[in-house]
C-alpha cells in the first residue's frame, strides 16, 4: 500500500450482476442506469433493514403469481404501518417495463420498499408522511424452469431457527437466513432447514414439505413462517388433483422418515429433497409427489402469468 493510492470511490461489490452491464433499475419514479440509481445512507432500509419486499419471477417473459405477491407486499407494509405509495396497476407497468427494458426472458424482478429516509438514525418511525423508497430490480436467469437440481434433489442441514418471530412479514432482515445458508455450504448441503422447539419451521428462503404413505405434510400458517406465494399456489393445485394435505408441524425425525421431501419458493419452483442431515429421503432420488407437483405448478404458471 503507498500513500499515493486512490481509495475507491465506491465500495466494491463483489457481485458480477448477471443481467445486462448497465441494467434499468428503477428507483421512487425514475427508470435510470443501475449505477445512477441513488438511495440516502439515511435511508432506513439501510441503517434499521426498516423495509419489505418481493421478488416475483419471470417465465416467457411474464410474471408469475403476480396478485398474489402484490396482495403479500400490501400486507407486510400494512402490519409495519408503511404507507403503499402505488397502486398494483402501478406495480405491474413497472415490472413490464423492467423486463422489456432489460430483456427478461426467463428471470426474476425484485421489489423493495423501505420507510424512506428518516433523517437522524432515530428508533422512533420518521413522520408518517415520509416518503417510502421504491427499488425495483430484475436479472435474467436463463434455464429458470430447468433446473437441473430438480432431477438431483437437494440437500439440507437442519440448524435452529433464530429469526424473530414475525417471520410472516417478508422483511429484508435476511442475515440469519444468509448465515444460515453459509453454514449449510460449509457443510457440503445446499440449504438448510430451521427447526424451532424440534420442529421444521421452513427453509432458509423457501417453505418446507414431507410426504408419508401419500399425504403432504406442511406447518400451517402462523406468525413462525412466510407464507409463501409458491405455497398457496401448490397446495391448491395439489387439492385440485385430490392429493391429501395435512397443514401441521413436523419433526426432524419425522421428515428423515418420510417417503419424500421438497420445497417451494418464488425462484426455485417446487424442488424436491433428497437428504436431511444424515438421513437419506425415500429412495434418495426425487420423489413422484414432488415431480408432479413441480410439473402442475410450472404448467399451469405459464398459463396463468401475466
Ligand atoms: N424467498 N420462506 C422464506 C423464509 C422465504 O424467504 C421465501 C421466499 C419463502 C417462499 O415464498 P414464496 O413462495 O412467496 O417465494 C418461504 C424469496 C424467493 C427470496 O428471498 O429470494
Amino acid at each position: 500500500m503507498t500513500a499515493t493510492t486512490a481509495p475507491p470511490t465506491t465500495a466494491p461489490s463483489g457481485a458480477v450482476p448477471s443481467s445486462p452491464a448497465q441494467r434499468t433499475v428503477y428507483l421512487n419514479g425514475d427508470y435510470l442506469p443501475e449505477t445512477e440509481a441513488r438511495v440516502s445512507i439515511f435511508d432506513r432500509g439501510f441503517v434499521m433493514a426498516d423495509a419489505v419486499y418481493e421478488v416475483t419471477s419471470v417465465l416467457d417473459g411474464k410474471l408469475v403469481d403476480f396478485p398474489g405477491h402484490m396482495a403479500r407486499l400490501d400486507r407486510s407494509l400494512s402490519e409495519l404501518g408503511i404507507r403503499n405509495p402505488m397502486d398494483s396497476d402501478d406495480y405491474l407497468a413497472v415490472h413490464r417495463r423492467l423486463i422489456a427494458e432489460n430483456g427478461i426472458t426467463d428471470g426474476m424482478i425484485y421489489l423493495q420498499i423501505s420507510r424512506g429516509n428518516g433523517g437522524d438514525r432515530d428508533f422512533v418511525y420518521p413522520p408518517a408522511d415520509t416518503p417510502p423508497t421504491v427499488v425495483l430490480f430484475g436479472w435474467n436467469k436463463p434455464g429458470l424452469a430447468d433446473n437441473p437440481q430438480a432431477d438431483t434433489g437437494l440437500t439440507v442441514v437442519t440448524l435452529p431457527d433464530l429469526r424473530w418471530s414475525r417471520r410472516d412479514i417478508k422483511t429484508v432482515q435476511l442475515l440469519y437466513p444468509s448465515m444460515a445458508k453459509m453454514e449449510a455450504k460449509a457443510r457440503g448441503a445446499d440449504d438448510a432447514w430451521l427447526v424451532e422447539d424440534g420442529l421444521v419451521t421452513e427453509g432458509t428462503s423457501n417453505n418446507a414439505y414431507i410426504v408419508k404413505d401419500g399425504r403432504i405434510i406442511t406447518r400451517a400458517l402462523s406468525n413462525d413462517i412466510l407464507h409463501g406465494i409458491t405455497r398457496a399456489a401448490v397446495l391448491r393445485l395439489a387439492r385440485e388433483a385430490q392429493m391429501t394435505i395435512e397443514e401441521r408441524s413436523f419433526t426432524v425425525d419425522e421428515a428423515q422418515a418420510a417417503d419424500e421431501a421438497f420445497i417451494t419458493s418464488a425462484s426455485a419452483f417446487v424442488l424436491p429433497v433428497v437428504r436431511i442431515d444424515d438421513a437419506t429421503i425415500g429412495s434418495g432420488t426425487p420423489g413422484p409427489v414432488a415431480r408432479r407437483l413441480r410439473e402442475i405448478y410450472l404448467e399451469e404458471s405459464r398459463k396463468a402469468a401475466i
